[in-house]
């Protein structure tokens, strides 16, 4: 297992679209293993592989208190959204930045495991926010995108100064 580079916001990568896993083979269960050590030593709570510059659909979250709960989506779809919440969010790709953003508060996920067999689950509160959070990073989306003009301008502004500063 290896530990993968995260794109910062705003790097033009992270607006890529990932596309679907024709099959999950050992090189998908190893860029799985490799996201997973990646979200955990961020330390963070979701992992998309876009961000670790991988255009394939392809999730790792671990919404738990106890971080042993790791879920790998492999082509995940939302088949059911209920509800509306609105939760804080943070992003391993826009460090220091955490905006409340209006999400479905209850959702159904049809996606395939590691084994490559279809299952479908349901999610809410953290799971399911943290869920279509990192489906929106597989649509070239991030977090910040559903704030204002205004706002995503200062964050660019912060991330790009950030940037200069660790170079
Ligand atoms: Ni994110």
């Amino acid at each position: 297992m290896s530990r993968l580079h995260i794109l910062r916001y705003p790097d033009a990568r992270l607006h890529k679209i990932a596309a679907p896993v024709a099959e999950v083979n050992d090189s998908i269960r190893s860029l799985v293993a490799d996201m997973a050590e990646t979200m955990y030593a961020a330390p963070g709570v979701g992992l998309a592989a876009t961000q670790v510059d991988v255009h394939k659909q392809v999730i790792v979250i671990d919404a738990s208190e106890t971080h042993d709960q790791l879920l790998a989506l492999i082509n995940p779809e939302i088949v059911a959204a209920i509800g509306e919440s609105d939760c804080e969010e943070g992003c391993l790709s826009v460090p220091g930045i955490y905006e409340k953003i209006a999400r479905a508060e209850h959702i159904v996920v049809r996606a395939l495991g590691l084994d490559g067999q279809s299952f479908t689950m349901e999610a809410d509160g953290l799971l399911a926010v943290c869920i279509q959070h990192e489906m929106d990073h597989l649509k070239g989306r991030v977090f910040v995108e559903y704030l204002s003009r205004l706002k995503q301008t200062r964050i660019r502004a912060k991330m790009q100064k950030q940037l200069r500063q660790s170079a």
